[in-house]
Parts: structure tokens; C-alpha cells; sequence
């Protein structure tokens, strides 16, 4: 069997910088609030011309540069967001089209923040029984179209950001290097405390003039319910991952968590008792992007040298779904 390894990885995120102070001129809110309940800084918004496809472009080039490809070795195309360009088909085939390479296989997922794990779990068992040989895995967002950028919408606008990170999953028969275990879980017990209702068929009809001024076009969120579990299931899917793999945790390099909230992080870094340099954040500068958290981090992760050969990484996610999930790399 074949081993999936991470052959190459880039990230894009727009110019565009947006302070907390800026916010502040759009709802009631403060740099001191934002700060405190999140850790972040600043995020950054996409700029008129471009689209989700075209961030997922930037950052897919940079992933096969780094893996030394060409594009068109790429032989399959695995894209996670819930902030498509359009209703459909997904902007994984419009992905595709901007790269060139029509015909092969695209696919769309819609796992949220664990968007990017289930992806890659997805890749590795494709490479594993030998279907394909580089997988282009992305995660990429646009928020800043969707939120809602008055008082009524103002603890969910300050802290999703946009964004994109891409990788190239690659064949191998290196048995010590790659993904050694990835874990996929999902409660829709949970799915209404965070979510966004409209459009969507179990409206009859699905669209109307009514539902523009409905609160359900923007994203909704139980922000302490949402609190609550993550710092409950970030810990226990690193344990499962590592348990999965027989792997210590005094063995890790270093965990990059899906970037959703600074305390998140500190919480569940405090309940494993893991120092500060083993666990990745840059939610300071990115706010949370989604599907797109991931991959930024561990591209940035790369650059800064906090991931280097033999490096052994865990990944973990929690979003809306509830759906969470982990992954384990040795690099
Ligand atoms: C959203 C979150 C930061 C809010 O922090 P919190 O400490 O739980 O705060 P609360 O929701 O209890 O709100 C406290 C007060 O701040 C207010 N508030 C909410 N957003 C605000 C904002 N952007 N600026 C200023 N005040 C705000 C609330 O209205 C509330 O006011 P009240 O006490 O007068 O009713 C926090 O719940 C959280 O991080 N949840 C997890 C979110 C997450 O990670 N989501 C992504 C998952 S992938």
C-alpha cells in the first residue's frame, strides 16, 4: 500500500488588511473586546475583483511549486468551503478551470472548519489504494461577503476573516514519512447552534423577496455552546489520532489546531499540557477562516521553520456540523 505524503504547500491570503479598529466604525464593538474573548488582531478582506476560486488559485500554485510539480501533474482536486462562488456546481470545478486541467475529477466538501481534515483523509485514501497520484487539496474562503456588518450580527462579523491554504497530497513507499492516521466525527444533534438556514431547500419556496430581510442569511452561532464543545473535542480527537497511531504525545512537534478562537487554543493547549512553541497560532492576524485555518498555518508553519523534515504534526478541527476531526503527519 501506498503512503500519502504532504508533497507541497502555499497559502494566499488578500492585501486587504482589516484592523479591529476599523470594525468598530461599523458596529458597536472594541479593539479591547475583540481582543480579549478571541486574541484577534486584524483579519484580511478579499478585494473587489477577485473570488474564492481565484484565492484557491494563488494558493494552489504556491503548493506545486513547493512540491516541485507542474500543474499538470495534478490528477485530482479536493476543495472545502462553505463560502462558495456560487449556489452551484462548487468552486472546486471553477478551481479547476483557472488551473487549466480540464477533466479531471473535482470535489467539493462542506465540512466547515474540519473542511480541510475531512479532505485530507479523503486524499489519503485515495493515494493509499492507489487511485491517484497528486491530489491538489485546498481550503479557501470568502466571509467578508456574507457576514453582517452591524451591532445585530457583531459577535459572529469580528471573527471570521478570508482566505486560502492548499496542498499537494502525493503518492509514496516511504513508510515513515506522510499521513499516518486521520479521525472523522459528526454530531448534527448540535448542527443549529452554529449554522447558516438560508437559502436552502427546507424553505418553501426557497427563495423569495421575504427572506432577504430574514436574520437566517447570515450565519448564526451559539457562541459559548460552540465554546463548551470544542474545548471538549479538540483534546479528545488529538488523543484518538495518536492513540490511532500508536504515538506518544510527548512525541509531537507540534499541534496546529484549526484556528477558531485564541482561548479555544489556550484551553485545550493547557488540558493536554503542551508547552507554547508545540502548538501553531496565527488566528492574531487571520481571524478564523474556515476551511482555509488549517493550511494557512501550516504553510506559515513551514516558512517560519516550525515544521521541518521529520517533523510530526497533529492536526485538529471543530466547527458547525458539529463535525471535528484530527490528523497526524510525520513531514
Ligand atoms: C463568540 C465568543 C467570542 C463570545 O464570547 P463570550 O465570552 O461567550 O461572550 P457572550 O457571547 O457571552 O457575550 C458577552 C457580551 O458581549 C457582547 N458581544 C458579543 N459580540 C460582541 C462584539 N463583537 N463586540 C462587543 N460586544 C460583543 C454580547 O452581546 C454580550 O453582551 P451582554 O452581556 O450585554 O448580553 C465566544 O463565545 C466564542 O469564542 N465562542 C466560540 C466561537 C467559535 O470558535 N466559533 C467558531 C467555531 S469553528
Amino acid at each position: 500500500m501506498y503512503r500519502a505524503l504532504i508533497a507541497g504547500v502555499g497559502h494566499f491570503v488578500p492585501e486587504r488588511i482589516v484592523s479591529n479598529f476599523e470594525l468598530e466604525k461599523m458596529m458597536e464593538t472594541s479593539d479591547e473586546w475583540i481582543r480579549e474573548r478571541t486574541g484577534i488582531i486584524e483579519r484580511r478582506w478579499i478585494n473587489e475583483e477577485d473570488n474564492n476560486a481565484d484565492l484557491a488559485q494563488r494558493a494552489s500554485l504556491k503548493a506545486i511549486e513547493q512540491a516541485g510539480l507542474e500543474v499538470e501533474d495534478i490528477d485530482f482536486i479536493i476543495l472545502a468551503t462553505l463560502s462558495t462562488d456560487y449556489f452551484f456546481p462548487g468552486t472546486g470545478c471553477f478551481l479547476q478551470e483557472k488551473l487549466g486541467l480540464p477533466g479531471i475529477g473535482a470535489l467539493d466538501i462542506r465540512n466547515q472548519c474540519s473542511g480541510f481534515v475531512y479532505g485530507l483523509s479523503i486524499a489519503d485514501q485515495y493515494i493509499k489504494t492507489g487511485m491517484y497520484k497528486n491530489i491538489l487539496l485546498v481550503g479557501s474562503e470568502v466571509q467578508s461577503r456574507g457576514l453582517d456588518f452591524t451591532t445585530r450580527g457583531r459577535d459572529v462579523a469580528v471573527i471570521f476573516g478570508d482566505g486560502a491554504g492548499a496542498a499537494v497530497i502525493s503518492r509514496s513507499k516511504d513508510n515513515k514519512k506522510g499521513v499516518l492516521a486521520t479521525c472523522l466525527h459528526a454530531d448534527g444533534r448540535h448542527a443549529k447552534e452554529l449554522w447558516q438556514e438560508l437559502p436552502g431547500s427546507a424553505r418553501k419556496p426557497m427563495m423569495s423577496h421575504a427572506i432577504i430581510d430574514e436574520p437566517g442569511i447570515y450565519p448564526y452561532m451559539n457562541g459559548r455552546y460552540v465554546f463548551k464543545h470544542a474545548v471538549t473535542k479538540f483534546p479528545e480527537v488529538i488523543m484518538e489520532v495518536l492513540q490511532t497511531a500508536g504515538v506518544d504525545k510527548s512525541e509531537i512537534d507540534l499541534v496546529i489546531p484549526h484556528q477558531a478562537n485564541m482561548r479555544i487554543t489556550e484551553a485545550v493547549r493547557m488540558k493536554l499540557e503542551l508547552s507554547e512553541e508545540k502548538v501553531y497560532s496565527n488566528i492574531q492576524k487571520y481571524g478564523n477562516t474556515t476551511a482555509a485555518s488549517i493550511p494557512i498555518a501550516i504553510s506559515e508553519a513551514i516558512e517560519e521553520g516550525r515544521i521541518k523534515e521529520g517533523s510530526l504534526v497533529c492536526l485538529a478541527a471543530f466547527g458547525s456540523g458539529f463535525t471535528w476531526a484530527s490528523a497526524l503527519i510525520r513531514f
